[in-house]
């Protein structure tokens, strides 16, 4: 069952992914040659917790930390620690906030320093597949609408969509029914209704898609350790255009979608 959310939920929601938009924006404004993954995570979880909210991250499924910290080779889950950012690389933030019990979860990829023009590339065509799978987020489509224009976005580009990881709804919890896939299944999935919740997170890979995942348990990295961009927002189906629950005028990912969207 896919939760239909009321207004009221709704609005405890967006306060949560404004919550995860406020940290986003301060820990790309911190990203800089030197920094480490674990100062980014500090940061993080104090703007959460100063604005009310819990991370949603610390503790779930065992994780250690608030923030998910993921530089170069790293897709997703990369647990911030003692890393120091160096220039060149591009590094996803993501961030979960749960704020009177309904969560928040959205990520940016942004640049460390000088990045060369692959992983500008690869940065924009995250981007513009997130914006086209939230642009294919309406009541009345099937889920796979979602994943397709995802996936086509990704090829277009001539990047590899990760298929390891997928999207999810989000609530109550931190990762509620459907899981979002970034590619056709061969499935259409569940028929979207105004009112559901969900987070699209397309993640890109510059070479293979194929994963391997580090003996932490978490760190989640690319099988050629080529680079890896991620993007995500939570938003709610509508009749109409998707609302985007964790968009804020002040978090301009603007890495050439409504560029992108025109071809
Ligand atoms: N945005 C990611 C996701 O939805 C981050 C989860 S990290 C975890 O899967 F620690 F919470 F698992
Ligand atoms: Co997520």
């Amino acid at each position: 069952m896919i939760a239909i959310r009321t207004e009221h939920e709704i609005g405890l929601l967006r306060e949560a992914n404004q919550i995860v938009a406020e940290a986003l924006v301060t820990l790309a404004a911190m990203v800089a040659p030197g920094v480490t993954t674990a100062e980014l995570d500090a940061a993080g979880e104090e703007v959460i917790r100063k604005a009310g909210a819990t991370p949603s991250f610390l503790g779930y499924h065992g994780y250690p930390r608030a923030t998910c910290i993921s530089a170069d080779e790293v897709i997703v889950h990369g647990i911030p620690g003692n890393r120091r950012l160096k220039d060149g690389e591009i590094v996803s933030i993501d961030v979960g906030a749960c704020f009177e019990g309904y969560h928040g979860d959205a990520a940016v990829t942004v640049a460390c320093g000088d990045v060369d023009e692959t992983r500008q590339r690869l940065m924009a065509a995250t981007d513009c597949a997130l914006a086209r799978g939230i642009a294919a987020a309406r009541a009345g489509s099937y889920l796979v609408e979602v994943s397709r224009a995802v996936q086509q976005a990704v090829k277009a580009a001539g990047f590899s969509v990760v298929r390891a990881f997928v999207g999810h709804g989000i609530g109550t919890e931190l990762h509620e029914e459907p899981q979002i896939p970034n590619f056709d299944t061969g499935s259409r999935g569940p028929l979207l209704k105004p009112g559901m919740v969900l987070a699209i997170e397309p993640m890109v890979n510059a070479g293979t898609s194929k994963v391997n995942v580090l003996r932490d348990g978490w760190t989640a990295v690319t099988a050629d350790r080529k680079p890896s961009a991620h993007f995500e927002h939570s938003i709610v189906v509508r009749d109409g255009e998707a609302d985007i629950l964790s968009g804020t005028p002040r978090l301009v990912w603007g890495h050439g979608s409504e560029r992108s969207l025109r071809n």
